[in-house]
C-alpha cells in the first residue's frame, strides 16, 4: 500500500513504498544472492481475487484515469515558495515518468492569477498594430486554417532557481519539474501573420493572455515567424485548462513565460513593449549588478530520473539509469553519465525519437551497484556543440544573483543503503 504523501510538504523527500522496503532490508535479497533479476520458477503465484471475478465494465471510467496505486504521481507545490496559491506554481513528477510525453493531467502549472476559466465560443483572438489587415478569430475560424502538429518541451526560465547558491530541494520533481513536453496541434503563428499582413518596418510582436494578469511579452518577429504556434490541442485532445484552454502561444526553446495561455491579442510593432515580465522580471542579474535581458533561449541540460530521491536503489546488482535531455537551441547530440562526481564520463544510450526542442530520453545501461556510495551527474551536449556545464563554471560567469536560467550539472549522491541525496560538488 502506497503511504499517503503530504502533497505540500517543503520537505520534499517521498515516503514511497520501494523506500519502506529499503529500510526494512527486504529489497532484492533474492536477487543480491543469486545475481538474477526475477526468481526462475512460478511457484508461489496462486490466483489472486482479480483473477477469480469479474472486472470493471466498460464506461465505468467515460474518462479513465491512471491506477489507484498510482495515486502519488501527481503534481506538487512548496509551500514556502509563493505567497499566494493563485500566482503559483506546481512541479511535473518526473521520478515516475517514462519516454519523452508528459501525460496532461501532470503538466506543471505556472499561473500569475489563477487559470482562466474562459468560454470557447465566446474567445476571440486579435491580431493588429503594423498589420495591413486587422483580423478578429473565433475558435471555429481557427480550426478552419491548416493544422501543424509538433513535440515540443516547455521549461519555465526559475527551473532550478532554487538552486543557484546550493543543494536544496531533495527531488527531482522538484529541482527540474518546472518543465513538460507534450505534443502541440495548432496553427502555424506564420499563417495567420502572413493573413494579416505584416508591414515592412515591423519587427516585434506582443502577445496578452486573457486571464486577470494579463501576462504579456514582446516576441521578436523573426521567431514568431520562424517556428511559433497557436495551439488548440495538447497530446491529442484540447488544452487542459490550467494550460491556456483553448488557446495558447507554443514558442519553442524559448523560456516558458513567452508561451502565453489563454491567448487573446497579437499586436504588430517596430519596438519591444518593455512589459514587466521582460523588466522586473525574467532578466538575469549578473555579478556586476547589471542585468541581461531577453534571454529567451533555454540552454542545453539533463538531469538523471532514476536513480533520484524519489526513485532509491533498491538492490545492489543491475539497476536502470535513466533520465532526460533537452536543449533550446537544437537537437540533443549525446548525453553521458558520470558515476564518480565528473571525473570520468560513459556515453549514455539515447532511446526513442531525438527531436529538436523537445526532450530526450536517455538510458545508462549495464551499471550493477556494488554497495558503494556514488556521486552521479549527467551532461547533455546538443547539436549546437554546446556542452551542459557545472555548477563551478555556470557560476563564474553568472555569479550567484540568478533565478532563472540555471543550466547546471545535477548531482544526485547515492549512499550505502541506497537512499539518493540532492547534493553540490565544489
Ligand atoms: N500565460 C498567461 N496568460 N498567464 C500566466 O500566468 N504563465 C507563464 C506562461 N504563460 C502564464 C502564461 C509562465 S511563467 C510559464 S512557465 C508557462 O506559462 C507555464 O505553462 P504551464 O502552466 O502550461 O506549465
Ligand atoms: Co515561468
Amino acid at each position: 500500500m502506497a503511504k499517503k504523501i503530504n502533497p505540500n510538504r517543503a520537505d520534499t523527500t517521498l515516503a514511497l513504498p520501494r523506500r519502506q522496503f529499503l529500510q526494512a532490508g527486504l529489497a532484492g535479497t533474492a536477487l543480491a544472492a543469486s545475481g538474477a533479476i526475477g526468481t526462475a520458477t512460478a511457484a508461489g503465484l496462486g490466483v489472486p481475487d482479480w483473477s477469480r471475478q469479474l472486472g470493471a465494465s466498460v464506461d465505468d471510467a467515460p474518462y479513465g484515469k491512471p491506477s489507484h496505486f498510482e495515486s502519488t504521481v501527481i503534481r506538487r507545490s512548496v509551500e514556502w515558495l509563493t505567497a499566494t496559491r493563485e500566482s503559483s506554481i506546481n512541479f511535473t513528477p518526473l521520478y515516475a515518468l517514462d519516454g519523452i510525453v508528459t501525460p496532461n493531467g501532470i503538466c506543471f502549472e505556472r499561473h500569475h492569477s489563477g487559470a482562466a476559466a474562459v468560454d470557447p465560443e465566446q474567445h476571440r483572438l486579435m491580431i493588429h498594430g503594423m498589420v495591413e489587415r486587422p483580423l478578429l478569430f473565433t475558435m471555429a475560424d481557427l480550426m478552419r486554417l491548416p493544422r501543424i502538429s509538433k513535440f515540443h518541451f516547455l521549461e519555465c526560465a526559475a527551473n532550478g532557481g532554487m538552486e543557484w547558491r546550493n543543494a536544496q530541494l531533495n527531488g527531482v520533481q522538484f529541482t527540474h519539474g518546472m518543465i513538460h513536453c507534450v505534443q502541440y496541434t495548432g496553427v502555424s503563428l506564420r499563417t495567420l501573420l502572413e493573413e494579416a499582413g505584416v508591414k515592412p518596418k515591423a519587427k516585434w510582436l506582443m502577445v496578452e493572455g486573457g486571464d486577470s494578469a494579463g501576462m504579456n511579452r514582446s516576441v521578436p518577429l523573426d521567431k514568431a515567424l520562424d517556428d511559433c504556434m497557436v495551439a488548440f490541442a495538447m497530446n491529442g485532445e484540447r488544452l487542459r485548462v490550467e494550460q491556456g484552454y483553448p488557446l495558447r502561444l507554443v514558442v519553442p526553446g524559448f523560456e516558458g513565460n513567452m508561451w502565453v495561455k489563454w491567448l487573446r491579442r497579437i499586436e504588430v510593432g517596430d519596438e519591444s513593449w518593455q512589459a514587466r515580465e521582460e523588466t522586473s522580471k525574467y532578466t538575469d542579474l549578473m555579478p556586476d549588478g547589471r542585468a541581461r535581458r531577453f534571454t529567451w533561449e533555454m540552454d542545453c541540460k539533463s538531469v538523471i530520473t532514476s536513480p533520484c530521491p524519489e526513485n532509491p536503489v533498491v538492490a545492489k546488482g543491475p539497476n536502470v539509469i535513466s533520465g532526460l535531455a533537452w536543449s533550446g537551441r537544437g537537437s540533443i547530440k549525446r548525453v553521458d553519465v558520470s558515476l564518480d562526481g565528473g571525473k570520468n564520463w560513459t556515453e549514455a544510450r539515447i532511446d526513442g525519437p531525438v527531436l529538436p526542442k523537445c526532450l530526450t530520453r536517455f538510458y545508462l545501461d549495464g551499471w550493477s551497484w556494488n554497495g558503494d556510495q556514488v556521486y552521479m551527474q549527467s551532461r547533455a551536449i546538443d547539436d549546437t556543440g554546446y556542452v551542459q556545464p557545472q555548477m563551478t563554471e555556470l557560476q563564474k560567469v553568472r555569479g550567484v544573483n540568478s533565478v532563472y536560467h540555471n543550466n547546471a550539472i545535477q548531482t544526485w549522491f547515492i549512499t550505502k543503503t541506497g537512499e539518493v541525496e540532492n547534493v553540490r560538488l565544489a
